[in-house]
């Protein structure tokens, strides 16, 4: 299917790994000039020259930034000022104990997970709505729906960001933008590993047989693949998805269970 955004351009905030990559990949695949982003440079030089490579006709910015500041938001939106389309993502919260959690922690987890995008989308909506075109397309969580102990803090950040963006998606919904939420549950990606490692760690178990118990409890039985993940983010960012807005789209294998 031709999704309609190829000469489009897109703003994939840490993006040079994991679901952020696998955006960046299938936007580019479909013809979008990319600005990735990320903390350590060489691994986000390592994604820019294998995007690059990959789809040579669009161009591949990239922004090496710790996108949860106002500093490195405003060196995003230099390197892109007329975003088509935005995809937010950010690092998460650690797993902790809600004790644990002090205020200074606690607006930290809001300023990535809640205060980064919504700042973001403020800069960008007004410039879609002039070029009446925008997709803008947050990756929370599966557990702003399905509570995980111990992501109390990254699931009540999303959370509020849903609720946020929900009121303005519809207000701009005449402008030809849309907002919606990717909710992952369980993907194939570094943090995924990195949990598993420490879960197997802390029970004194093999990492195979802690992925495995993982795995089994999604209804699917495997984790999702990032590519999965970017080609529903591509869609969503289409000339065809122009009528889904302020929805939250489950990518999760089954895992939510439940029927509406
Ligand atoms: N994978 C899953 O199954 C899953 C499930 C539910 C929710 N999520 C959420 O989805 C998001 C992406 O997860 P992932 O699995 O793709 O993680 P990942 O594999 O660890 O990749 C994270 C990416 O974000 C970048 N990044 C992190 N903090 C950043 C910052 N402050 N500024 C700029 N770039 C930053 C990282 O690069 P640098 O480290 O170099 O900055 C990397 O490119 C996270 O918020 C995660 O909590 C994931």
């Amino acid at each position: 299917m031709d999704l309609g955004i190829s000469g489009k351009s897109a703003i994939i905030c840490a993006s040079s790994r994991g679901l952020g990559k696998a955006c960046a990949y299938s936007l580019a695949i479909n013809g979008v000039n990319i600005t990735l982003n990320g903390r350590d440079e060489k691994v986000l030089e390592s994604t820019k020259k294998e995007l690059s490579e990959l789809a040579p006709h669009v161009k591949v910015n990239a922004v090496a930034c710790d996108v949860s500041t106002e500093e490195g938001r405003q060196k995003i939106l230099e390197a892109c000022p007329e975003p088509d389309i935005l995809v937010n993502n950010n690092g998460g919260p650690p797993f902790r104990d809600f004790r644990e959690i002090d205020k200074n922690a606690l607006i930290e987890g809001l300023e990535m997970n809640m205060i980064t995008p919504i700042e973001l989308v403020k800069s960008v909506v007004d410039g879609m709505g002039q070029r009446e075109f925008g997709r803008i397309v947050n990756i929370t969580s599966v557990s702003v729906k399905r509570p995980v102990v111990g992501l109390d803090l990254s699931s009540g950040a999303r959370a509020g960001l849903t609720a946020f963006l929900s009121g303005v998606a519809r207000s701009i919904a005449d402008k030809n933008i849309t907002i919606n939420n990717i909710l992952p549950g369980f993907f194939d990606t570094d943090r995924l590993r990195q949990g598993v490692t420490s879960m197997a760690k802390m029970n004194n178990e093999g990492e195979n047989i802690v992925a495995d118990r993982m795995a089994s409890s999604i209804p699917a039985k495997r984790f999702g693949t990032p590519n999965e993940f970017g080609e529903t983010c591509a869609f969503l960012c289409s000339k065809q998805a122009a009528y889904i807005t302020g929805q939250n789209i489950l990518l999760d294998g089954g895992l939510f269970d439940s029927s509406f």
